[in-house]
């Protein structure tokens, strides 16, 4: 299945789904070799143990390729790591026509990209996302970026690869928490934006659709349609400067507890289930704010605690969570802006909470049986 990604002036980016997706690459590839280009791989320590295998033995074209590896992990996505594949590059001879292939996570394409993005102003790169987090969103949309200190995403570009090759067979690689992490971003396209597939994934139930083996053209359906979706998003505001906030949603208030989390230490929790109760709060927020209905939020809740465990916050929590949200780059003198639903498959950006919306939000949150 083939996807386009058109964000103006000519820029274009095909993105392949499926079982072709290997000979897509092989015809991409192909006037980098015949001009004898050089290719460098971005790998991790995951991606090259277990995807890398899978990507040299399908395509022969990169027997010449070079590769880098990093360590695994959100930390990595630093200066520091950019700045040694920047020296790898530059060391290893790669000009303004080289191509950087991102084999990887949402860290890989975020990380890889940016680092593309820069050198020698800007090189050829393209996207092999491995996990469902990166197929379904992280690759697709043109956002690159890397942590400055503890701040996410705090230095960045918009800047396209050249194609997008998604293999939903590297699922297979994946940990469940990992999947778990994919699906939170899968459950928040349907929730923002079509209610036929948040129909679709509430009558699968978890379970139901873990259980379809990830080889199965299910996955790359279910893929494909988060893509287009995100692609119909972002061609309305590729720089994020209004309507493509909704993909924020659950956000916000996922951040902090992935903050809060961290600060408690032991069993931090993981960015999916974080965004998932997140959007536990911010649909309380739009039965207050936007007119989501309470079945629809009891609904949305049921579905997201089916899946993700509850996580206990005691009092002294809240302001913690609330110094967070106070950081976000979404604050105003008003309050914060959340996007947040009218009902289920369709999100409005922009709307204004203050403090005590935001805590009765929580509230609610914490009232919940686990
Ligand atoms: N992941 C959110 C965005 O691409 O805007």
């Amino acid at each position: 299945m083939n996807l386009s990604l058109n964000t103006g002036a000519g820029n274009l980016v095909h993105i392949y789904v499926g079982s072709s997706v290997f000979a897509s690459l092989h015809d991409f590839l192909e006037p980098f070799i015949h001009a004898k280009e050089k290719i460098f791989i971005l790998v991790d320590e995951n991606t090259s143990d277990f995807c890398l295998p899978v990507l040299l033995s399908q395509t022969g074209d990169l027997r010449n390729a070079e590769v880098m590896r990093t360590n695994a992990g959100e930390k990595n996505k630093s200066l520091e790591t950019a700045g040694w594949i920047w020296n790898s590059l530059a060391e290893r001879g790669a000009t303004r026509h080289s191509l950087l292939i991102n084999l990887g996570g949402g860290v890989i394409t975020d990380l890889g990209g940016f680092v593309a993005s820069i050198y020698k102003r800007g090189i050829p790169f393209v996207h092999i996302p491995t996990t469902l987090l990166a197929m379904t969103d992280a690759s697709v949309g043109g956002k690159t970026g890397i942590n400055l200190g503890k701040i996410k995403n705090q230095l960045g570009t918009f800047h396209n690869p050249e194609a997008i090759f998604i293999h939903t067979g590297f699922l297979e690689t994946l940990d469940m928490e990992t999947i778990l992490d994919g699906l939170a971003e899968v459950l928040k396209m349907a929730l923002v934006a079509d209610k036929d597939l948040w129909d679709e994934l509430s009558l699968l139930t978890f379970t139901g659709l873990t259980g379809i083996p990830f080889r199965d053209e299910t996955w790359v359906k279910l893929v494909n349609r988060c893509i287009s979706l995100k692609c119909g998003i972002v061609e309305k505001d590729f720089r994020d400067t209004g309507t493509r906030e909704i993909l924020n949603f659950g956000h916000t208030v996922g951040h902090a507890f992935e903050s809060l989390s961290m600060q408690n230490g032991m069993n931090s929790m993981s960015h999916g289930r974080a965004v998932a109760l997140g959007m536990i709060c911010e649909s309380q927020l739009s039965f207050m704010k936007t007119g989501l209905k309470a079945s629809e939020r009891d609904f949305i809740v049921r579905m997201i605690l089916s899946v993700y465990r509850h996580y206990k916050l005691e009092e002294n929590d809240l302001s913690f969570l609330t110094e967070c949200m106070d950081q976000d780059k979404k604050q105003s003198v008003q309050g914060t802006r959340f996007p947040l639903l009218e009902s289920p498959g369709k999100a409005v950006a922009g709307v204004i909470c203050n403090s005590s919306e935001v805590l009765e939000s929580i509230d609610f949150y914490r009232n919940l049986q686990p």
